[in-house]
């Protein structure tokens, strides 16, 4: 039997790339008092988005927020997300960080004043409730390149592709609709990598860096960043994710870099490619774009639905009380709980970036 209701919608995960982000990181303060503020911040989310881009319609204003593993406890209880765990450290021929992360922001723009207003707005909002642990403010350099030089995001799904990537389907019901993030801040070692031929540079990557054309798979190096990146599952499909990585340089601090973001429908296939970066595949055939670039942060973040934290009450204490939002309705589900939240166009609101593609 097929529902009659609209299927959930997600936040804007795979929307379009953009000139300009915030990433903000934060953890929640002890106690039992934050949870209050920040259950209303995810109700009003929808609210701050459609006030600050509605001041300028034309700047793609987008904002996704997640949660990590003990924020999802602490805040929402059970059920969970079946993929949501701890970012895994890995100590390879390189070593991937796991740094404390309970709340991600990941605000995008066309311009840097909308990505500041919105970010304003929040962190106002959560006053003491929370500690911020990283801020890194992205920008696009010149044709797309990141700060190591080569186009960043070429190969990234699009359209549907996009969202068969990303958006969490029918193996966690409950869940349907949601995404899961990883975000790592790397810091480039740039007199080296530029000390570099570009020749060796290109072999890196494994494409050609003016062109931005992908090397003859006969001419990659094994230890290549495609190369290694490029994951199948046992049918042989490729399996995908979504990038939106963000340069980011600050002269007084001498930190240059690339901030890290990956979406993906299962936090596994991106696990799969950081071990293969820095473990290496064959074990040791490691990505050296890691011999210049360091991994000092690592989270990961479950996306509820824009549907999900619309419907968050603001009193409640995990462990299903009545007010508990519920999970939005799987696509299909004919079996939706009572009060299963409302699909949002239509009744005004605009959602967290609502997937006009989906329909
Ligand atoms: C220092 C950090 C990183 C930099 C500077 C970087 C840069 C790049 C560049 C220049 C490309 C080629 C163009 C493109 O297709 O976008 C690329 C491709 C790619 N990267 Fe990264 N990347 C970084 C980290 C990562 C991480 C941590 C992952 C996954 C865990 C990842 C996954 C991918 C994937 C899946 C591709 C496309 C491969 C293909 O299908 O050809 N990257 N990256």
């Amino acid at each position: 039997m097929v529902s009659s209701l609209p299927p959930p919608v997600s936040q804007s995960v795979a929307s379009r790339l953009t000139r300009t982000a915030i990433f903000l990181v934060l953890t929640i303060k002890p106690g039992s008092g934050p949870e209050e503020t920040i259950r209303g911040v995810c109700a009003d989310l929808s609210s701050l988005l459609r006030g600050v881009g509605f001041r300028n319609l034309n700047g793609q204003l987008s904002c996704v927020m997640g949660f990590g593993s003990d924020a999802w406890e602490r805040l929402f209880g059970a059920p969970r997300p079946k993929d949501l765990h701890p970012f895994r450290e890995i100590h390879g021929v390189h070593h991937a960080v796991s740094t404390p992360g309970d709340i991600l922001f990941h605000i995008r723009a066309a311009s840097m004043d909308l990505c500041y207003e919105l970010a304003k707005h929040i962190t106002d909002r959560f006053g003491e409730a929370v500690s911020i642990e990283d801020e890194v403010h992205g920008f696009k350099y010149f044709d797309d390149r990141d700060l190591i030089g080569f186009v960043d995001g070429t190969e990234n799904p699009a359209d549907q592709a996009a969202l068969d990537a990303t958006i969490i389907g029918e193996e966690d019901d409950a869940f349907a609709g949601g995404s899961y993030v990883i975000v790592q801040k790397y810091l480039h070692d740039l007199k080296g990598w530029d000390a570099l031929p570009v020749e060796e540079q290109e072999n890196i990557i494994g494409r050609h860096k003016l062109s931005d054309i992908e090397q003859l798979d006969a001419e990659k190096k094994p230890y290549a960043h495609n190369v290694l990146t490029s994951i199948n599952d046992e049918d042989g499909e490729q399996l995908q994710i979504v990038r939106d990585n963000m340069p980011f340089g600050e002269f007084g601090k001498g930190e240059f870099g690339t901030y890290f973001i990956g979406y993906a429908r299962s936090p596994h296939r991106i696990e799969r490619m950081l071990e293969n970066m820095f473990v290496g595949n064959p074990p040791g055939t490691y990505d050296h774009l890691l011999d210049f670039s360091r991994a000092v942060t690592g989270c990961l973040f479950f996306i509820p639905t824009a549907d999900f934290l619309d419907n968050v009450a603001p009193g409640v204490v995990p462990g299903g009380t009545p007010e508990a939002p519920q999970p939005a309705p799987a696509p299909g589900d004919s079996h939706p709980t009572d009060d299963s939240p409302q699909s949002s166009p239509g009744d005004g609101s605009l959602g967290i970036g609502s997937l006009k593609e989906r329909g």
